[in-house]
């Protein structure tokens, strides 16, 4: 009776034994026949990731100039010295390929690194913190899905007490959370994923939100300016108070390809922006612009512009001088393409200065950094070129022009400017 019930669980065993192989090599087979449907699924993954990795701008910031895409190494000017993004491709030794999903995520959501050293908010996962899981998924399998690259980035110049990383965790415990603000949530279901990405992934607020003294977004002031690299991230929160006021398909126009009619076309780091933006999905483009439109308090570009003071040439002779002396040098330099004659054909039909953002901003700011800087073409960057300025003019003749070109192309208050705030601008740069 004994030998009888052994020898039936004996077979019994046997019996699962082959169910269990077979189903291992049945499944294994299945496995192999089904691969294109799953590589499907994965390869819609990826691209989701890609355009996602596009709206995070990720290359932006992890390509050194000139180097290759994702093998970091660029560098950061922060008030704290000079920092560098890593390699983020899968290289196992000098990249992150040996990083698993948890680990990725936990730097994306946390900062922190497999190794336990904390990241510099520089790489802005206290946005990326707001990425559903998914999300984070997909940008992992496609930033693992490209070629590994070996590549080790330059050590960070960092001023005494910022280079001991621990010091983070207390920036973490008073920031790393708040990157989410204004908590008002749209009614609108496309406005409100466009809130989901403009806060998450697409980080925007990290340059359009001024900063306090310890680098984190201010509380409070959401969306309403910032500085970036010597530039002005104008306020999103007045792009109904423009010469013209920002419409929606002229918002999707600049996202997507940097330019738009009747607007200044994206310069310095915003143009960067929107060479990445190309590769994102027009639906989240569109989502983030529903999302911008709520930001708006509704006043229209003429309310505002009747507090303006006007431009009215100033009678004192020093002044006269100087404007002459800008009116000149404009003829020179900039008429070619500025002037009222001069349609920049080559360029297509862009807008006069009168109605850029840059002449008609309170600071001189953006007008002194695209003098200085121009526009960069070519390298596979499209949109519109304008030479730079900066070894052609001295900071004397930069302040001239801008002067005269706020009194000629603005009907704001006129600037008050000289060299030694152009000479401070040119140092405000990350190529110095
Ligand atoms: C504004 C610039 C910027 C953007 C945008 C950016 N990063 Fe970074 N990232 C950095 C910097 C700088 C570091 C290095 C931080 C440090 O060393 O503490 C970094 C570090 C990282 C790390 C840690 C790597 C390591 O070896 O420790 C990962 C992972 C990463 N970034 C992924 C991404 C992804 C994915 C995106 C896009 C969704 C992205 N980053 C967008 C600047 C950026
Ligand atoms: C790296 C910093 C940076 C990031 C990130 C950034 N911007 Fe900008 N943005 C700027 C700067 C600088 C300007 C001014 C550019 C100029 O004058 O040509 C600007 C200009 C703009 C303008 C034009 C405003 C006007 O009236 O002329 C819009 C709209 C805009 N950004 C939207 C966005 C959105 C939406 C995002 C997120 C997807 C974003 N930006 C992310 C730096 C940034
Ligand atoms: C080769 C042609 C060219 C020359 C020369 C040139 N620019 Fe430009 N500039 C451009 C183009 C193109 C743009 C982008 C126009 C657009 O699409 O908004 C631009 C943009 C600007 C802007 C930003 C407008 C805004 O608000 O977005 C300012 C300010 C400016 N130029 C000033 C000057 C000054 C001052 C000079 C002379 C010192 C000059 N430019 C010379 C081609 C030129």
């Amino acid at each position: 009776m004994r030998r009888r019930f052994i020898a039936a669980v004996v077979c019994l065993l046997a019996l699962a034994a082959t169910v269990f192989t077979f189903r291992a090599s049945w499944l294994a087979s299945f496995a192999a026949e089904q691969k294109p449907t799953r590589g499907a699924a994965d390869d819609a993954s990826i691209r989701r990731g890609a355009e996602l990795a596009a709206l995070g701008d990720c290359a932006t910031c992890h390509t050194a100039p000139g180097g290759a895409p994702f093998a970091g190494g660029r560098a950061f000017a922060t008030p704290f010295g000079t920092l560098y993004s890593t390699n983020i491709t899968p290289d196992a030794q000098t990249g992150i390929g040996r990083w698993s999903l948890d680990q990725f995520g936990r730097a994306m959501r946390e900062g922190v690194a497999p190794d336990g050293h904390l990241l510099y908010p520089a790489f802005p996962y206290p946005h990326f913190t707001h990425m559903t899981d998914a999300n984070i998924a997909s940008v992992y399998r496609f930033v693992m899905s490209r070629q590994a690259l070996h590549a080790v980035a330059p050590k960070n110049h960092l001023a005494f007490p910022f280079e001991f990383r621990p010091l983070l965790a207390g920036w973490n415990r008073l920031f790393a959370h708040r990157a989410a603000e204004p908590s008002l949530v749209p009614a609108d279901a496309l406005a409100r994923r466009g809130k989901y990405l403009v806060d998450s992934v697409g980080h925007c607020a990290a340059c359009h939100t001024p900063l306090n003294v310890l680098g984190a977004e201010k509380s409070g002031y959401a969306f309403e300016g910032g500085v970036i690299e010597g530039w002005e991230a104008p306020a999103l929160t007045t792009l109904l108070r423009r010469p013209k006021p920002w419409t929606v398909d002229q918002l999707e126009a600049y996202l997507r390809t940097g330019v738009a009619s009747e607007h200044g076309a994206a310069a310095g780091p915003m143009r960067p922006v929107t060479d990445s933006l190309g590769a994102a999905s027009a639906d989240d483009i569109s989502a983030m612009v529903a999302y911008l439109m709520t930001l708006q308090a509704g006043q229209s570009s003429a309310l505002s512009r009747t507090q303006s003071t006007g431009s009215a040439l100033s009678s004192s002779s020093t002044d006269r001088a100087r404007l002459e002396r800008g009116a000149t040098l404009f003829e020179g330099a900039c008429a070619s393409c500025h002037g009222a004659a001069a349609p920049m054909s080559t360029l297509g039909d862009r807008p006069s200065l009168s109605l850029g953002t840059a002449v008609n901003s309170q600071t001189p700011r953006n007008a002194i950094r695209v003098i200085l800087d121009g526009i960069p073409g070519g390298n596979g960057t499209r949109g519109p070129f304008m030479p730079a300025f900066a070894k052609m003019l001295d900071d004397a003749q930069i302040a001239d022009v801008a002067v005269y070109m706020r009194s000629r192309f603005s009907v704001e208050a006129p600037w008050t400017l000289d060299r030694a705030d152009v000479a401070k601008l040119r140092k405000e740069t990350v190529n110095p």
